[in-house]
C-alpha cells in the first residue's frame, strides 16, 4: 500500500483517486473545496464509492510515497504550496496532464532531483459534482517504461484503471495534441460544439492547426505518421454533434482554458526549430482574450 496525495480532485483527480483507493491504497484529495465521499461511476453502470479524505490547507499535507499532480496546467503555479508540503526527496510526483511539457511546468515547482512521471491520460471524464465523476469509453493512462514508470502502473492494480508503459511517450503526447490543439481551440473559439466541424471552412482550419502542431512534432522527434492528419480531421468529422471537449466546457463556464499547454506551445516550440507557425500564433491571443479579464 502506498501514500497517494492527488492535488486537483477535478474529473481526473477525482477518477484516479478512486481506481487507487479501489486498488487499497491511502489516498489524500488535496483540495480547494470539501467532499466527503469520492464516487466513480461509468456510463450505465453501478456507482463505486469510497469515502475521501480530504485536506483543504497545505499545513494538513506531510509528504506522500507518490503524488498526482492533476490540476490544469495553466494552474500548476497555484498548487505551488501544495507540491511544497508534498514533496519531500523520496516522493515520486506524476502529472496527469495534457500537452507536451509535464516535466517544464512541474520542475520549478519541486526540489531538484525528484522523479517526475509524465502521465499520457486517455481517460475522458466528466465532474458531476464535487468528488463525483462519469467516466465514458476509455480509462487508460500511459507512462515511459523506466523503474518509476513502472512503479506507477503497479499503483492501479486491481483497479478499474488500465495503466501501462510505452516505449514511445513522446510520440504519444504530441498525438494528442493532435486532437486537443485544434479541438480545444475551434471550440472555444466558436462556442460550439463538434457539429461545428461542418460548417465551411472549419476543417480547414484545424487541418491548418494539425499541419503546425505535426511539423513541429516531427522537429521534437515525435514519430506521427503521415495518415495521422487526415485521420484526425475524419474523427472529428464523426464526433457526437452536442459533444464537447474541455476547452469548450471551460469557455463556457468563463474559466480560464488550457490554451497555452495546447497551442501556445506549438508556437513556442516551433520557435525554437524555425518552424512557421502563424495560424496557431493568431489563435493564442484571441483565446486569451476569451479568459477572464486582468483585475
Ligand atoms: N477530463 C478529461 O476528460 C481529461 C481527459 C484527458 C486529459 N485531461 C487533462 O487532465 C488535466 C486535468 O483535467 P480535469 O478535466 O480533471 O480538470 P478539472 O476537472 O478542472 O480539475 C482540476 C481540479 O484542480 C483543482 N485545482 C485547481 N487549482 C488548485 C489548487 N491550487 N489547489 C487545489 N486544487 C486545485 C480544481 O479545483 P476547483 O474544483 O476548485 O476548480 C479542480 O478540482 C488537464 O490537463 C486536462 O487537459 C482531462
Amino acid at each position: 500500500m502506498s501514500r497517494v496525495l492527488v492535488i486537483g480532485p477535478g474529473a481526473i483527480g477525482c477518477a484516479v483517486g478512486a481506481a487507487l483507493l479501489e486498488a487499497g491504497h491511502e489516498v489524500t484529495f488535496c483540495a480547494r473545496h470539501p467532499f466527503e465521499r469520492v464516487s466513480v461511476r461509468k456510463a450505465g453502470e453501478a456507482e463505486k464509492t469510497f469515502p475521501a479524505h480530504v485536506v483543504m490547507s497545505e499545513k494538513d499535507s506531510s509528504p506522500a510515497d507518490w503524488v498526482l499532480l492533476c490540476v490544469k496546467a495553466h494552474q500548476v503555479p497555484s498548487a505551488a504550496g501544495w507540491l511544497r508540503a508534498a514533496v519531500g526527496p523520496q516522493t515520486k510526483v506524476a502529472v496527469l496532464q495534457n500537452g507536451v511539457e509535464h516535466r517544464e511546468r512541474v520542475e520549478p515547482f519541486v526540489p531538484k532531483g525528484v522523479v517526475i512521471v509524465p502521465v499520457i491520460v486517455e481517460l475522458p471524464v466528466s465532474r458531476t459534482a464535487p468528488g463525483e465523476v462519469v467516466w465514458h469509453r476509455s480509462a487508460q493512462l500511459a507512462v515511459s517504461g523506466d523503474a518509476a514508470g513502472m512503479e506507477f502502473c503497479r499503483l492501479f492494480a486491481g483497479s478499474f484503471i488500465t495503466a501501462e508503459t510505452t516505449s514511445d511517450l513522446l510520440t504519444r503526447a504530441w498525438e494528442k495534441l493532435c486532437v486537443n490543439a485544434p479541438g480545444g481551440a475551434i471550440l472555444a473559439l466558436t462556442g460550439q460544439p463538434m457539429r461545428v466541424f461542418h460548417k465551411s471552412g472549419i476543417a480547414d482550419v484545424a487541418r491548418a492547426i494539425l499541419n503546425e502542431c505535426v511539423a513541429v512534432g516531427h522537429e521534437e522527434g515525435a514519430r506521427l505518421d503521415e495518415g495521422l492528419i487526415d485521420r484526425q480531421i475524419e474523427a472529428f468529422m464523426k464526433a457526437g454533434p452536442d459533444e464537447g471537449n474541455s476547452m469548450y466546457a471551460d469557455r463556457m463556464a468563463g474559466r480560464e482554458m488550457e490554451w497555452d499547454a495546447r497551442n501556445a506551445v506549438i508556437v513556442r516550440k516551433g520557435a525554437r526549430h524555425g518552424i512557421p507557425t502563424p495560424v496557431s500564433a493568431a489563435l493564442v491571443p484571441l483565446l486569451a482574450a476569451l479568459g477572464p479579464s486582468p483585475a
